[in-house]
């Protein structure tokens, strides 16, 4: 037996018995007459004590080649500390294991960078060296948590009666808004598979095939612009479901999520989560995702400014534009600097600047103070929902979308010194979206989720009259301010399937050969469908308190699309080019 503990596992219960542990040296202390090890597993660290008195000079001399991060199997036996030198830190604190002999499994060349706080090493080093970057920096913790948390998922919904399905990996495009990575197909010249942007299609072609509840922690891949929280291959928790209708996929992802997340962490979840119209999610927070632990809603003055006197504002709302702001409960924690910066990040972004008012019990403070009359001032004052003795308001004026947008980015500015307690996870769902959008660059209808979204039942009238009105039945899942999922009730019938392709500017030759065969199977049975999927990698990186997704992957890509460990993407063989009959244009190279 190689190891008979881990380096967790030894305890007061263990002194005097022989044991053998294996690991790395994660550091080592002279002490002249003593030498101290701490040996490190996965499992956590015990330290490793040896006096020349008590080993051969043979095993002495050898310990003194030991170097941090050589792979050693120890012999030895388990003794209590002495009270003063008991570490509470570690969970084998108490206990220490006395030098009989050792062997040196592999050595280790000197560390391409010390393993430390993660955030102080260079990250294209951690990706290089991703197998070094595990073993300290914390990636190996998020890593098993990542697998709990998955153990848990798939427990769930085993009781639940969902089946795990793995769909292909070599397929047809799917559209969820990015452009595909594409296969050449040796047997078939000239041909492409697709990786899969989701299972999206298979899932619903599973609901036909009489699956009524599947499941697959599933692979998905899109070539689109990087980010922190996006990888060109990530993963979902894909989730598809057969009669049902919308409250029932938003009460089971709850439910699936409160079990997984509350068996993993130690964070409590309240179901239901809130929910919030599109529409009013960008009237009272300008976008879409808004995070929740701000507890910031926009405010409208454009009526309060209409009847004042100030030229500025009434000239804006004389054009159509709106006045809007937000209050800040805490005011003390905005200083005059502050509202100079936010002042120009707002011209930066095009505006005329920023107009706030400090409320300080009775007394106010602004640039337009002697424009205030005092009962434009109380009527402001009655807007916020706070009302406590120190605020101040922060407000524009402008094109409707203009200030939603800019109020938002300006938000995200502050966040940092508003948010309260980080650690909270604060849900929400943002329900009836636009089943379409209106592309300005390409001059076309588009969907705002993909176009196998079921249109909401009473708009299926409207469909072809004014599309852009038309809502749609799909539902998006955001954490702290950061979309973690989306899904919808699909179209389970062959027509309006049909006539969504047609709207968003599909011809028919292009959507059969793209979708026939989802068409088709709408003519044979489909029965109500719909489901979500779920962002693994965003979710946990919220959880982990993470910043970046790829602290939360094994082996994730650089910005670049680049993966540093192992140098993909690479050349390809000219044999290989030849054999899939693809001849590189050198002039694009
Ligand atoms: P959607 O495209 O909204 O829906 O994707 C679902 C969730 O996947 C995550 N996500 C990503 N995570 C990391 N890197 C990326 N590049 C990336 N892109 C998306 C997000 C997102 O909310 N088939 C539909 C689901 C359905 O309708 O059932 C779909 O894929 O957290």
């Amino acid at each position: 037996m190689i190891r008979t503990h881990t380096c967790n596992e030894l305890s007061r219960k263990n002194i005097g018995e022989k044991v053998k542990l294996c690991g790395w040296v994660h550091s080592i202390r002279d002490h002249g007459n003593l030498k101290f090890i701490d040996l490190r597993d996965r499992y956590g660290i015990t330290q490793i004590v040896c006096s020349p008195e008590e080993v051969s000079e043979q095993i002495w001399n050898k310990l003194k080649e030991l170097k941090n991060e050589f792979v050693i199997s120890v012999e030895g036996f388990v003794v209590g500390r002495p009270e003063e030198t008991i570490n509470k830190k570690i969970d084998t604190g108490e206990i220490e294991v006395k030098l009989i002999d050792f062997v040196v499994l592999n050595e280790s060349k000197n560390l391409p960078f010390e393993i430390e706080e993660k955030e102080k090493i260079n990250e294209t080093l951690r990706l290089k060296y991703r197998y070094i970057d595990m073993r300290k920096s914390g990636l190996q913790k998020n890593l098993i948590k990542r697998s709990d948390f998955l153990f848990y998922v798939r427990e769930f919904l085993k009781k639940e009666n969902f089946v795990e399905i793995e769909t292909p990996i070599l397929t047809k495009s799917t559209p969820e808004g990015a452009r595909d990575f594409i296969v050449p197909s040796r047997l078939n010249p000239g041909k492409f598979y697709a990786l899969p942007q989701s299972p999206q299609l298979f899932k619903q072609i599973l609901m036909i095939g009489g699956f009524d509840r599947y499941y697959q922690i599933a692979k998905c891949f899109r070539d689109e612009d990087l980010r922190a929280d996006r990888q060109p291959e990530f993963t979902q928790i894909d989730i598809e479901m057969s009669f049902i209708e919308e409250e029932d996929i938003i009460s089971m992802v709850e439910n699936l999520l409160k079990y997984a997340i509350e068996k993993t962490f130690e964070i409590k979840v309240e179901i239901p989560f809130k929910k919030i119209s599109y529409n009013n999610a960008i009237e009272k927070y300008g976008t879409d995702t808004p995070d929740m632990r701000l507890n910031i809603e926009f405010v409208d003055l454009t009526k309060v400014f209409e009847k004042s006197e100030i030229r500025i504002f009434t000239e804006i709302i004389e054009k159509k534009g709106v006045i809007k702001g937000f209050f800040i409960k805490d005011g003390e924690k905005i200083s005059l600097k502050n509202i100079e910066e936010y002042n120009e990040f707002v011209k930066n972004s095009g505006g005329n600047g920023i107009g706030w008012i400090r409320f300080k019990g009775e007394e106010i403070q602004s640039p337009l103070k002697k424009f205030l009359l005092e009962d434009i001032v109380s009527e402001i004052k009655n807007l916020s929902p706070y009302k406590t003795s120190s605020e101040v308001l922060l407000f524009l004026g402008g094109e409707k979308k203009w200030v939603n947008e800019t109020l938002k980015n300006l938000i995200d500015k502050i966040k940092e010194k508003l948010i309260e307690q980080k650690e909270q996870f604060s849900f929400v769902w943002i329900v009836d979206f636009p089943l379409f959008e209106y592309n300005l660059e390409e001059k076309r209808i588009q969907s705002v989720h993909h176009p196998f979204t079921s249109p909401k039942i009473d708009d299926i009238k409207i469909l072809e009259i004014e599309p852009l009105k038309v809502k749609s039945r799909a539902y998006d899942i955001v954490l702290n301010g950061i979309e973690i999922g989306g899904g919808s009730i699909r179209i389970n019938k062959r027509e309006i399937q049909e006539k969504i392709f047609k709207i968003i500017g599909l011809e028919e030759k292009i959507y059969l050969e793209r979708f026939g065969f989802l068409l088709e199977a709408l003519e044979y049975g489909a029965p109500p469908h719909g489901g979500i999927a779920i962002g693994l990698d965003r979710l946990l990186m919220i959880l982990l308190g993470e910043e970046s997704i790829r602290e939360t992957i094994a082996f994730p890509k650089t910005q670049k699309g680049v993966c540093l460990l192992t140098d993909a993407p690479g050349d390809v063989e000219y044999n290989l080019l030849k054999e899939n009959k693809i001849r590189i244009d050198i002039s694009e190279k």
